[in-house]
């Protein structure tokens, strides 16, 4: 039959990843043994900070090649106390994502039904965006160095990198998101009157762009100024894109005004579909709350339905979020989001939830 198997890594990596990711797994397992129009495969990779400090780095030398036999790869979160988080980042995170070309990194945002956002007149349906982060270059592009290491005259250069290639991709990526989506709004974050020489090619190659693009409204808007529009005036936001740094940051914020960082869905994107794309939330590994059934599994039922969608399964990804809606709105929620239930209850009532709505 033409009946779709698709093949998922599982990668966990540290704290409340290791949990989140196995709340995923049993939630899409329902979903797909429910709507039975589908397979899902998955397999488990143990690279992980404890993987680390056994065999002295995050990843085995074929790492790229086994993965590449995926669809798609489910991450947790890496980050330990006793590694620094930049190894720990660029040794798991980073050493998939760039080689990957996971160049487009997607985050939506918006309130679920029972969740309320700390802004006073934001309501569902008020705040729904779609933020665009580059995810292969600019200021986290790796180029840098020390110098006099140690000495009390140490420096340290991080310089970022924007190539016209690397911009253009993310503007045609970020234009037909805006045109893909009601009403078609997209607004550009730059930084050009500070930042003199990279973001001023980004601004013109947005415009470039931009030409091929005339039914998609554009605006331009300096990042400070992004971070107060806002709280200030949500409802006017629709797709936005931004720097690898800059967006890091507006979606933190994002992540809040929606309600929690518990919910916020994130897609590392490799566009032209060479390679696996990989789905995580945005949270880290969270050890203050590592084993205390604390940990929200939204952003991780979110960013599996992300993933479903990305792999041409929509109706999926829809019944999975209708189902994870009613359960936020029936109020059964983590501490995180002001409820009362534990890690497992929720996933346990999204699985109920699907026995009901598909
Ligand atoms: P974090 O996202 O792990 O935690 C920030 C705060 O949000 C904490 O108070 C945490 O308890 C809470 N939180 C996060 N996720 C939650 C969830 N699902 N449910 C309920 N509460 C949640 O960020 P933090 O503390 O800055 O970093 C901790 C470690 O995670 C560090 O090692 C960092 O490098 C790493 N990290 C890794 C990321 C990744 O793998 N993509 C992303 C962000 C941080
Ligand atoms: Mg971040």
């Amino acid at each position: 039959s033409g009946r779709q198997s698709y093949k998922i890594a599982l990668i966990p990596g540290d704290g409340i990843g290791i949990e989140v990711i196995q709340e995923g797994k049993i939630v899409l397992q329902k979903l797909a043994k429910k709507l039975n129009t589908f397979d899902l495969v998955f397999e488990d990779f143990e690279w992980s900070s404890a993987y680390y400090k056994k065999n002295g780095r995050y990843l085995p030398d074929d790492a790229l090649t086994q993965v590449k036999k995926f669809n798609a790869i489910l991450f947790g979160a890496v980050g330990a106390p006793d590694v620094p988080d930049h190894i720990s980042l660029w040794g798991l995170r980073l050493a998939l994502c760039q080689p990957l070309q996971q160049y487009a990194n997607v985050r939506p945002t918006r309130i679920l039904r029972g969740t309320t956002s700390p802004l006073r007149n934001c309501k569902v349906g008020d705040l729904d965006w779609v933020i665009i982060r580059e995810n292969s270059e600019g200021e986290y592009a790796g180029h840098g160095g020390t110098s006099h290491a140690g000495q009390s005259w140490s420096v340290a250069t991080e310089v970022s990198i924007f190539t016209r290639h690397g911009v253009e991709r993310i503007m045609r990526f970020a234009f037909e998101k805006a045109r893909s989506r009601p009403r078609k709004k997209l607004t550009v974050v730059t930084k050009s009157n500070a930042q003199r020489n990279g973001m001023v090619l980004w601004d013109m190659v947005a415009s470039e762009v931009a030409r091929d693009f005339p039914d998609v409204e554009v605006d331009k808007m300096l990042v400070d100024t992004m971070t107060t529009r806002m709280v200030l005036k949500p409802e006017g936001i629709d797709t936005i894109v931004a720097t690898n740094l800059h967006a890091d940051i507006l979606s933190d914020l994002a992540a809040a005004l929606a309600g929690s960082i518990g919910i916020a869905p994130t897609s590392n994107l490799d566009p032209t579909r060479e390679n696996p794309s990989m789905f995580e939330p945005i949270h880290g590994s969270a050890f203050d709350i590592t084993g205390k059934g604390l940990a929200n599994p939204v952003a991780t039922f979110w960013t599996a339905a992300e993933m479903l969608r990305w792999l041409g399964q929509p109706a999926a990804a829809d019944l999975l979020m209708l189902a994870v809606e009613n359960v936020t709105e029936n109020g059964i929620k983590t501490k995180d989001l002001g409820g009362s239930s534990n890690t497992e209850e929720v996933t346990k009532a999204v699985c109920d939830e699907i026995e009901k709505v598909v």
